[in-house]
């Protein structure tokens, strides 16, 4: 085993890179001398950084491919105010010569923790169908716990890290919670919970997260919102089918509730529901799911930025500049500079 000690966000401009990384993405196009090159994303539990290869691209063709733990030696440079690997070598590594945990990103929390939390919410419901479905789906159902300890909830904007679904998804139980005590009887604080249980629960299907995070073909086809609804179709007619497991017959109307916090959870049709919000516990599910993902993908964006001084660069999708706060600033790896102001 190749012990990796050279991590993408340590890496500073002019440094020789000589370590494995992940490849995220992988292509080659014709430069304008009418030469092939390669351009690469590489990964480890630190980071991306981009790569290119300019030599020899015929022999590497085969051999850079997404998904791929390969060695590189290299050199980085700044382009355009980013980090780039020029690459000299690329090698393919075995199985056994890493160890997948240093070039997945991991969350900073304990997924047998985060499950605990889970299943505290599950404990504390009250409404014996809702509970019985959530029990049913959340602690009885091996394939989707172990899934749910390692997915990622999403490719990119949030929570995109190993466990970063459970993390979300205990998040908004917790909010919810707080709100169905501070709102009282005007929410039906069950309801309210399965909606923070189940959003995003298809994503674990959606989604690919062995290696590189991607969407799979049922993703690509049905994706979450449905996916979740259909698993809560099945699981409602796995529990009418057991004897004494239910006080009675599934209530249509609650499993048609639970089914439109899932497809309304988006907000708009705009953004992928296919239902607008149209009861109380719908509307506060969709906004504090919106909330709890721009809290998190905004506060990795500060702690990953790489400006000097106390504003980052453009957010993209928010069309802003954000401030930094103290425990953000940090030397920028580019320059090696005091970012303090
Ligand atoms: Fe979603
Ligand atoms: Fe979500």
């Amino acid at each position: 085993m190749l012990k990796k000690t050279q991590f993408i966000k340590d890496l500073k401009e002019k440094d020789f890179v000589e370590s494995p990384f992940l490849i995220k993405f992988c292509s080659t196009s014709i430069g304008k001398n009418g030469k092939p090159f390669m351009n690469l994303i590489l990964m480890d539990k630190s980071g991306e950084v981009e790569a290119r290869i300019w030599d020899d691209v015929p022999n590497y063709v085969g051999l850079a491919v997404k998904d791929s733990i390969v060695w590189v030696d290299g050199r980085c440079q700044s382009y355009q105010g980013r980090r780039q690997i020029v690459i000299s070598r690329l090698q393919i590594l075995r199985e056994e010569e890493f160890d997948l945990k240093d070039y997945l990103a991991a969350g900073t929390l304990d997924a047998d923790a985060l499950y605990l939390q889970l299943v505290e919410f599950v404990k504390g419901m009250t409404d014996p169908y809702y509970k019985a479905l959530a029990e049913a789906v959340l602690c009885e159902d091996s394939e989707i716990v172990g899934k749910l300890k390692r997915a990622p909830a999403a490719k990119s904007v949030h929570h995109a890290y190993t466990t970063g679904l459970l993390e979300h998804m205990v998040s908004i139980s917790g909010i919810l919670n707080l709100l169905a005590n501070h709102y009282g009887k005007i929410l039906d604080r069950d309801l309210l919970l399965l909606g923070g249980f189940f959003h995003d629960i298809g994503k674990i299907w959606e989604l690919s997260y062995d290696r590189v995070t991607d969407y799979t073909t049922e993703g690509k086809l049905v994706g979450h919102l449905v996916m979740g609804v259909e698993l809560v179709d099945r699981k409602i007619r796995e529990l009418e089918a057991q004897t004494g497991r239910l006080p009675g017959p599934f209530p249509v109307e609650k499993k048609l509730l639970v089914k439109h916090l899932v497809l309304a959870h988006h907000g708009s049709l705009e953004f992928g529901s296919p239902k607008e919000p149209h009861c109380l516990e719908a509307l506060i599910v969709h906004k504090v799911d919106d909330l709890d993902s721009k809290v998190n993908s905004i506060s990795k964006f500060i702690e990953a930025d790489l400006n000097p001084g106390r504003w980052t660069a453009l957010h993209r999708n928010m069309e802003r500049f954000f401030y930094k706060p103290d425990w953000a600033l940090r030397d920028s790896p580019i320059n090696g500079s005091e970012n303090k102001v």
